[in-house]
């Protein structure tokens, strides 16, 4: 596709996006008025796609100077980035297929800025802030997270007594977690897998690694495909949670044995090593949904094999010694992003308002807020919440005021 034609088609993906997100359209609305982000620089490192531009000319619309970096080296749509450049006059830094030097350079040039605050996916930005880029650190009162990966990042570094700023656990908010992990991962991860295979889910033997919200979401909508679904573990509770909800729960090393696919959504490392390579069935198709690239062990991937080919746009076949292929979509990064468009714009629309609204509240509270990780405040929650029902078209009943009382009482009830 030439420059032009790549133009339009990313100026149309703003503009789709855009138009299936009208809590954020909203709030948009108010900080164009009202422009709470006046003078302030804003540096962000998230999904560089359709959505994630909303959000960005969203904080730019407040009054910010926003640079944009990708947190993910292929999650860029390029024909986004472009159209917010050229079109938008955004600082944009991020391109699909970036190398890893070419990766961080963007994360630097985004810090070369000098942020006052910073809005983060997975919170490489922000451990940079603390370790090669201390001569940022000064500028910065605060920062938003998105991710489970991480917050749990941060709050290593909290309890280390290593974080020199507040920041705000966006993804622990409810109006994130329950929908854009569960019912966003869910669907984009298939969107992804289909994308790059073009086969079948129903039939087919999936296994799920990691029943968190994001886990719980892909094996549900993998069930709701037709597949027949085994979840592994390494939580006792939402082992039996999986078992529960109608799922096979086994050992990886034993679910591998009969897995047409195998899917990671852990948040940890190594998920499928060398012993689970061992044991795989012929033909298995791995693909990770986890925010990094090292749940799938893919130097002993490629140790074990002696051909690797790329057999399609986002599928590598490894032949392993004994004759067996074992396929690996988009190179173990996040499929939902490397191979396919990233959440629904309806689901990004909640998350990134939730965005939205804690920047504002950064902005406005962070001199009276602890270095650390804060959640998000429930009127937030509550008020997107209510937002999106009504342009849902969903109206809900209300207590009255003797039911109040009742459920707000605490005396016997009669
Ligand atoms: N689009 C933008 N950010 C995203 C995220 N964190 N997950 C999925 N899709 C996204």
């Amino acid at each position: 596709m030439d420059r032009e034609g790549m133009l339009e088609k990313g100026r149309l993906r703003l503009e789709w996006a855009a138009a299936n997100m009208p809590v954020l359209k909203a709030i948009r609305a108010r900080f164009e008025r009202e422009k709470p982000f006046e003078g302030l620089k804003v540096g962000m490192a998230l999904h560089t796609e359709a959505k994630t531009g909303v959000l960005a000319l969203t904080i730019a619309a407040g009054g910010a100077r926003v640079r944009l970096a990708s947190c993910n080296p292929l999650s860029t749509d390029d024909s986004v980035a472009l159209a917010l450049r050229e079109i938008h006059g955004m600082e944009v830094f991020a391109k699909k297929g970036e190398t890893q030097e070419e990766y961080y350079g963007n994360l630097n040039s985004v810090l070369d800025m000098g942020p006052d605050y910073v809005v983060d996916d997975g919170a490489d930005l922000i451990a940079m802030l603390h370790t090669s880029r201390r001569d940022a650190l000064k500028n910065v009162k605060g920062a938003n997270e998105e991710t489970t990966t991480g917050v749990i990042r941060l709050r290593s570094m909290a309890s280390a007594g290593k974080l020199e700023f507040p920041v705000i656990a966006v993804n622990d908010a409810k109006m994130k977690f329950l929908f854009d992990n569960r019912y966003g991962t869910g669907q984009s991860t298939f969107d992804g897998w289909m994308n790059a295979t073009n086969l079948m889910v129903s039939g087919k033997s999936v296994v799920v690694a990691g029943y968190g919200w994001c886990g719980k979401g892909v094996a549900m909508r993998a069930a709701g495909l037709g597949a027949n679904v085994t979840v592994t573990e390494v939580d006792p509770i939402k082992a039996i949670e999986a078992r529960m909800d109608g799922f096979s729960v086994a050992r990886m090393v034993d679910a591998v044995r009969t897995a047409d696919a195998v899917i990671t959504v852990t948040g940890c490392k190594g998920v499928i090593g060398p012993a689970e390579l061992k044991a795989m069935k012929d033909g298995c198709i791995l693909s990770n949904a986890g925010h990094f690239d090292n749940e799938i062990d893919k130097e002993a991937l490629a140790a074990m094999s002696r051909k690797v080919e790329r057999v399609r746009d986002f599928v590598d076949r490894y032949t392993f010694e004994d004759g067996r292929e074992i396929h690996l979509i988009a190179d173990g990064r996040l499929v939902n992003l490397a191979a396919g468009q990233g959440h629904p714009a309806e689901i990004m629309d909640m998350s990134f308002s939730v965005q939205a609204l804690a920047l504002e509240h950064m902005v406005r509270n962070h001199s009276k807020m602890a270095k650390g990780v804060h959640g998000v405040p429930p009127e937030i929650d509550e008020a997107i919440a209510r937002t999106k029902l009504a342009s849902m078209g969903i109206e809900i009943d209300a207590l009255s005021d003797e039911q109040r009382e009742y459920i707000e009482g605490w005396e016997e009830g009669t």
